[in-house]
């Protein structure tokens, strides 16, 4: 991170894995979250914050993961002011080459008083306390006052100014709630630069909620009054509204640098990749008009538009779709292309794939061939989303046939190979959905409950993939699975079966073999 000689460089943390995991129903298991983290570092982010590991085995599993796993980047873990947070962030941050330890704090009155019924000086003392026993195992430390944008400033100051004292390298100031406006946010960075007598021995960063749509202006904001360091996440991700999207922060430091003169170590080609493979983990779909990743950011529907754009791209497009990875491809695939042409395609989609999933996906393509004229690049991207992690799976989809119209009872029969047996059960239900996903329960038994249920079309056309995500809760853990296939109903049933096949057994064998560790 050659961030020290240059002043206008942006750190760039992301707290997908962390923050982002707050958001409803977006838990990851521990190969997903280090698949994310992967992907960050070779992007260029420059601090990955992977989770919160006095939480839960599960977070503390993947914080430590991650640490063996990333060298490039800094691994970042969160603590609240206790020592036995600390101690725990620590013991996960372990093997990380570089690792930083974010300890977190409320300071608004509201929150002191409400929500720790704590005195301001008792917190006060708990910023020296937590910064300092912090430092004893990282020289990196970075403290964040909790509600920061509404705490009252004489307050805040001298919070930020013994947390520094103490040895914090970053001061983060979150706009929890979402609440500032860009003037307003940009002045309490103003203000702390100005008042805070040691404030030039920490980097300012931000962390900006979307509450009110302002996260990234606010954001930006805060750069133009000196902070350098954004926290943010791939797609907006996070807690209720979300976090200010780290695509967003990229592209427009990128797009403006006449009015944001501020560079990122973040490769912008990588953007497409991680909002696909985040939304594909965790089910929270992108909504088409987003902003640099939505389906239709770089689609030009109007005819005026579409003159214009044939007769100079810029007329229409202020950003071209290859600076944020999304390739327009020259291999067209269809029922005759074979395993050379496949791999090199998803080459050019930027999906890795390990033998066995390659093989799955590969027999899915041509099954899809078969049934399809157009294979689109959507179609393969879902294809491969399905097949990542198949090979090791308990559970296999195997058919599916379904008796369903205005007249019920709707049946299923489903045949499944459990443990590498296979059986077969007849269930009716509700509908065709719900006569198939009682078919599993018999086939399968358990006590997940469904908490999700979603279809989309991958790509237009009658003949088009559907795209189906179903999240289970069981044992106190949350899962997504996903299903593609021309025939929606199949697509549910795989994937059920893969959000069972997550709930089922693998992860409890990583907490415990890391934990043993
Ligand atoms: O929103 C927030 O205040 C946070 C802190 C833990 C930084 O996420
Ligand atoms: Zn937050």
């Amino acid at each position: 991170m050659s961030t020290s000689t240059d002043k206008n460089r942006v750190i760039i943390f992301d707290t997908t894995l962390r923050d982002g995991e707050q958001s409803p129903g977006a838990s990851m298991n521990i190969d997903e979250k280090v698949r994310i983290a992967e992907l960050l570092e070779r992007m260029g982010v420059d601090v990955i914050e992977a989770g919160f590991p006095i939480a839960s085995n599960g977070d503390f599993v993947s914080v430590n993961e991650i640490s063996k796993r990333v060298k490039g980047a800094i691994v970042c873990g969160l603590a609240r002011a206790h020592k036995r947070d600390i101690d725990r962030c620590a013991d996960a941050l372990e093997p990380a080459s570089r690792k930083r330890i974010h300890t977190f704090i409320s300071t608004s009155a509201l929150h002191m008083k409400y929500k720790l019924q704590m005195e301001p000086e008792d917190v006060h003392q708990a910023v020296i306390d937590s910064v300092s026993h912090a430092r004893r195992f990282s020289d990196d430390v970075e403290w964040s006052p909790e509600d920061g944008s509404r705490t009252e400033h004489d307050f805040l100051c001298r919070c930020v100014e013994s947390a520094i004292d103490a040895g914090a390298t970053t001061i983060n100031i979150p706009d929890t709630v979402g609440y500032a406006t860009p003037d307003e946010f940009a002045g309490l960075i103003e203000m702390l630069r100005n008042r805070v007598p040691n404030i030039d021995k920490a980097i300012i960063s931000v962390h900006c909620h979307n509450d009110l749509g302002l996260a990234v202006a606010n954001s930006l904001a805060a750069v133009c009054a000196g902070a350098r360091q954004v926290e943010c996440t791939v797609n907006g991700l996070g807690e209720r509204a979300g976090n200010a999207a780290m695509e967003e922060i990229v592209m427009a430091l990128r797009t403006r640098p006449d009015r944001l003169p501020y560079t990122t170590g973040v490769n912008s080609e990588y953007i497409t990749k991680a909002s696909r493979l985040v939304a594909g983990i965790t089910g929270v779909v992108v909504q088409p008009n987003k902003a640099i990743v939505g389906a239709n950011a770089f689609a030009h529907e109007a005819g005026i538009h579409q003159d214009g754009m044939l007769k100079h791209s810029g007329t229409y497009e202020i950003m071209t779709p290859e600076s944020v990875g999304l390739v327009k491809s020259t291999l067209v695939m269809g029922k005759h292309s074979g395993r050379h042409a496949f791999r090199k395609k998803l080459e050019e989609l930027g999906c890795e794939l390990g033998d066995n999933a390659f093989q799955e996906a590969f027999h899915r393509f041509k099954e899809l061939a078969d049934k399809k004229k157009e294979i689109f690049d959507e179609d393969l991207i879902a294809i491969v989303d399905d097949a990542v992690g198949h090979g090791e799976n308990r559970i296999k989809f195997v058919s599916l046939h379904v008796v369903c119209g205005s007249t019920g009872p709707q049946q299923a029969e489903l045949t499944l190979d459990i443990d590498g047996e296979q059986s077969t059960h007849k269930a009716t239900g509700n509908g065709p959905v719900d006569a198939t996903f009682n078919a599993i329960g018999v086939l399968f038994p358990h006590q997940a409950r469904l908490q999700l249920y979603q279809v989309h079309a991958v790509t237009g056309g009658t003949d088009a993939q559907a795209e189906v995500t179903v999240r289970l809760e069981g044992n106190g853990r949350i899962v997504n699975g996903h299903g593609a296939d021309t025939d929606t109903l199949v697509a549910s049933a795989r994937a059920y079966v893969s959000a069972l096949n997550k709930l089922a057994a693998k992860r409890e064998k990583t907490v415990q073999t890391a934990l043993s560790a």
